[in-house]
């Protein structure tokens, strides 16, 4: 079975006859591999729970553990990848309510968190970290009437968002209560005790036979197996899986690369970046950026900066915040950006984009807006790293580590962001109407759905793949948004496959790039329904007459671009046009990937490239 699942956060549970910690720590050690922040455990032992957490890897959690007698049996451990908080111990896992009697994990996010945190600080809980999971420990305290389950099951009935939860309580020895929503959940039954996980590769050194937890499932575990129920109570049966092939093919969730794994996680990494930022009727929620509206009203210049993928999301950005807010944009590229001059003041936001946090080019160049008093607004996918630690506000894109080197899931999560900014400037400044941002809003909803068709494509681009992937050259053209688009399939391209790609803007190519078509060059058109959509046809028809191969990517059931094209790539339509190269990406992706792969490329770690790029 091939299992696409997203992870912001490993967690683990053990209850058995043998110590649980040894247990736990093999756990945690086998879901590493996806890089975490912090990571700590929680063992129920005579009467009382202890915890050991802290910032940073796995290995400091074990330093922390050097000498540490724990015998108890029952216990839960998890991996951070920060999404509410910074990575401190404070906020890394376990979390407990105010007695430090009950101890939770949790992978997902917790939409509603704000407003539980402050309902529980007014009835006087105490709440000790920045993350939206401990609300659900004080949650689960003020419940506690009966038992551990039926107090979780009333707690979770408040919680809105995506969850899997494990909670052991010291006053319950012997069981973990676990729950899930969205987020992953599995348990396994070996020798010598119960685990559960939310990766099958935690639960292997025990079983290869694992049991799925459904939605809106509660899983009790003991020493002598597990009980499912629903959330409501009633006798439930999750999901059988038995997991075959090594321990990487494990971690790849059956896919046969990293990045391969990762394009197929958009739905979901999409879904996540949008998860609790809209309200019903439109609204866009940004509790989290910290800019104040008066500034935001006052704001009379943007500036992206970016590299690399993150400079071609930052490039639909520019078209996005341009139309939204009538705001004038430039976009730089972050490398160039501070040795030009560019002229700043109080009232200019500056928009870094980098997923890592760390780039240093990007670095520098908010460094150097700082100096010239921009206001600093950041998109990232790394809580706590430098940038948006340097910068005034932040929006993290929550698309969950990326392994593979080649940007995927953080180039469509990084334009999700991105608009969904641009929409609250616009929102803030009263430049859409609510009826306006409330319709693009209800599209990007339904983007997770959209990517999901686009995948479909995979057969038609593998067919395609085959026929370049012995070519010298390979040209991409787009207009409008279809631009950034074609930029980044060819950057795609180039960095797995090796190939020499270029993207172009496709009224450019007349005066200059023209002059490479000859017979077969294959030239790859973003030609999807939308305001240019004939320009492109007539560019279209321009590389056709000297030769070119056109393969073009056209929105679903479109016979007029396919009587202009050698091959075509049907993907979903977009109703608003700037949110189409979220969908458009995934078959530029999958091409460059299946290129690579047919000429035998190490598609995750390609030649001479780094996931994260720390020198100038
Ligand atoms: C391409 C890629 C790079 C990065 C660039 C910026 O696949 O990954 O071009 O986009 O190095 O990285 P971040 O977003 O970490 O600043």
């Amino acid at each position: 079975m091939r299992v696409t699942l997203i992870f912001m956060c490993g967690i683990v549970g053990y209850v058995g006859e043998e110590p649980a910690l040894p247990f736990m720590m093999d756990g945690l050690k086998r879901l590493e591999y996806r890089g975490y922040d912090s990571a700590g455990i929680a063992v129920v032992e005579n009467g009382a729970i202890e915890i050991v957490k802290k910032a940073g890897k796995l290995e400091v959690l074990e330093k922390a553990l050097v000498g540490h007698e724990s015998t108890g049996t029952c216990g839960i451990g998890h991996t951070r990848w920060a999404t509410h908080g910074g990575p401190n111990d404070a906020n890394a896992h376990p979390h407990t309510d105010c007695s430090g009697r009950i101890a939770i994990i949790h992978n997902g996010i917790i939409e509603n968190f704000l407003e539980l945190r402050d309902r529980l600080r007014e009835d006087g809980h105490e709440l000790r970290s920045e993350t939206d999971t401990e609300a659900i420990a004080h949650l689960i305290e003020s419940e506690m009437v009966g038992n551990l389950t039926a107090a979780v099951r009333k707690a979770l009935a408040q919680v809105t968002g995506a969850f899997s939860i494990a909670v052991v309580s010291a006053d319950e020895p012997g069981l973990v209560v676990a729950a899930k929503r969205t987020s992953p959940l599995i348990v396994g039954v070996g020798a010598g005790g119960t685990m559960l996980a939310s990766d099958p590769t935690a639960l292997l050194p025990i079983t290869r036979e694992m049991v799925h937890i459904l939605d809106d499932q509660v899983v009790e575990i003991r020493a002598d197996g597990y009980r499912i129920t629903t959330l409501e109570g009633a006798d439930a049966e999750g999901q059988a899986i038995t997991v075959e092939g090594d321990l990487v093919a494990v971690e790849k969730g059956g896919y046969d690369d990293f990045m391969l794994k990762e394009i197929y996680e958009q739905p979901a990494a999409v879904r996540d970046t949008l998860r609790g930022r809209t309200h019903d009727g439109g609204r866009i929620v940004m509790d989290e950026l910290r800019l104040n509206e008066r500034d935001v009203r006052n704001i009379d210049k943007v500036f992206v900066v970016a590299c690399g993928t993150a400079f071609h999301a930052g490039l639909v950005a520019k078209y996005a915040i341009e139309h939204w807010t009538r705001l004038p944009v430039e976009i730089e590229i972050a490398s160039e950006f501070r040795y030009r001059d560019p002229i700043l003041d109080r009232d200019t936001l500056v928009v870094a984009v980098s997923q890592s946090g760390e780039t240093i080019d990007t670095l520098e160049a908010v460094r150097h807006a700082r100096e010239q008093h921009a206001k600093i607004l950041t998109v990232s996918n790394t809580v706590g790293s430098s940038i948006p630690r340097e910068s005034d506000g932040v929006l993290y894109m929550r698309a969950g580590p990326e392994i593979g080197v080649a940007a995927t899931k953080t180039f469509t999560t990084q334009i999700t962001a991105l608009e969904i900014l641009a929409l609250w400037l616009a929102q803030v400044r009263g430049s859409l109407y609510a009826k306006e941002c409330a319709e693009i809003v209800e599209e990007m909803h339904r983007l997770p759905e959209l990517i999901r068709r686009a995948l479909e494509c995979r057969p038609a681009v593998k067919r395609i793949a085959d026929d370049i992937a012995s070519c010298r050259d390979v040209l991409f053209i787009g207009r409008h948004v279809g631009y950034p688009s074609a930029l980044e399939g060819a950057l795609k391209l180039k960095e797995i496959s090796y190939l020499h790609a270029e993207g172009y803007a496709a009224g450019e190519l007349k005066h200059g790039p023209i002059a490479l078509i000859e017979e077969g060059v294959p030239v790859i058109a973003i030609a999807n329904r939308c305001h240019v959509y004939e320009k492109v046809i007539s560019n279209i028809q321009e590389v056709k007459a000297r030769g070119a191969n056109v393969i073009a990517v056209v929105t679903e059931g479109d016979t007029e671009a396919a009587r202009h094209a050698d091959s075509v790539i049907e993907v979903p339509e977009t109703e608003n046009e700037l949110l189409a190269p979220i969908v458009t990406a995934v078959p530029l992706q999958l091409l460059a990937y299946e290129v690579a792969k047919v000429r035998g490329n190490d598609v995750d770690q390609p030649r001479n490239l780094a996931k994260s790029v720390t020198v100038e």
